[in-house]
């Protein structure tokens, strides 16, 4: 099963993209945790592995996809299981696993899209087991559904804080979630009674909030701190059961 979890900035989804992969660790399930944003850095810290090496490394670069594909026609000779991903690129414990497309490192280098190019041949190219869960984290707003990574999702996961934009960007997600048949669950976090209460009258679909997460002050200090996100949240549980469901 391979879940993408989106939403706005700040509004939580490295948090949840850990939270999440931490309580299916718990569970014994093999995880795979794609840290897909170019720009932040804080998803190992959250995870509390070593900060793996850029997967676009594999191909020369975050152009190099490109060139594989210009040539052969496709990026990978053969499909992946977890277990074919290349060491290199991972950090993990146990049954957890970190992989990170690539990062923006210096002014002026140029755009994203290479990685965003690289991310989508992966997650199309990754095959998962019954025990198997992927895990993709991604930059904030929509761009990944404009490149086209969410066709290789079973599931979308937004994130909604207690916000006018959230709202708004969360129509956006819906929308094009239908409009790729794929299954999308929205997690109010950040938001007290009141607020999740605004905020769900507000959605397109009241049915699709499958959890709200209460502004929690370890999370905020471990956000801080740089910590690893070692909090069991009965929220979490909530979204797994309905995602099994
Ligand atoms: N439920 C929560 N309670 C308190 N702080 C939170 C919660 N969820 C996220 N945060 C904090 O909000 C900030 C942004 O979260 P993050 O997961 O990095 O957002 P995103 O990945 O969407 O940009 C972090 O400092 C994080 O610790
Ligand atoms: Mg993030």
């Amino acid at each position: 099963m391979k879940i993408i979890i989106c939403g706005k900035g700040g509004c939580g989804k490295s948090t949840t993209a850990a939270l999440l992969a931490k309580a299916y660790q718990r569970e014994g399930r093999n995880v795979l945790v794609v840290d897909s944003d170019e720009s932040n850095y804080g998803l190992y810290r959250q995870l509390g592995l070593d900060l793996p090496e850029d997967f676009t490394h594999y191909f020369g670069g975050k152009k190099g996809a490109y060139r594989v594909f210009d040539d052969k026609g496709y990026v990978f000779d053969e499909k992946w299981n977890i277990s074919d991903i290349p060491r290199e690129f991972l950090t993990g414990d146990g049954n957890l696993h970190l992989m990170a497309i690539g990062k923006i490192a210096e002014a002026e280098e140029g755009c994203a899209c290479g990685m965003g190019f690289t991310a989508k041949m992966l997650l199309d190219n990754l095959e998962t087991g019954e025990n198997d869960v992927v895990i993709v984290d991604t930059e904030a707003g929509v761009e990944h559904f404009g490149r086209g990574l969410d066709r290789f999702a079973d599931v979308i996961l937004m994130v909604i804080d207690p916000s006018y934009e959230s709202i708004r960007l969360s129509e956006k997600v819906y929308d094009m979630a239908q409009a790729l048949d794929k299954p999308v669950y929205f997690i109010l976090n950040k938001a007290d009674a009141e607020q999740a209460e605004i905020t769900k009258a507000a959605l397109r679909d009241k049915e699709a909030v499958v959890a709200v997460v209460p502004a929690d002050q370890q999370i905020m200090m471990a956000g801080l701190r740089g910590e690893a996100l070692d909090i069991e949240i009965p929220a979490i549980n909530a979204v797994m059961d309905r995602i099994k469901k």
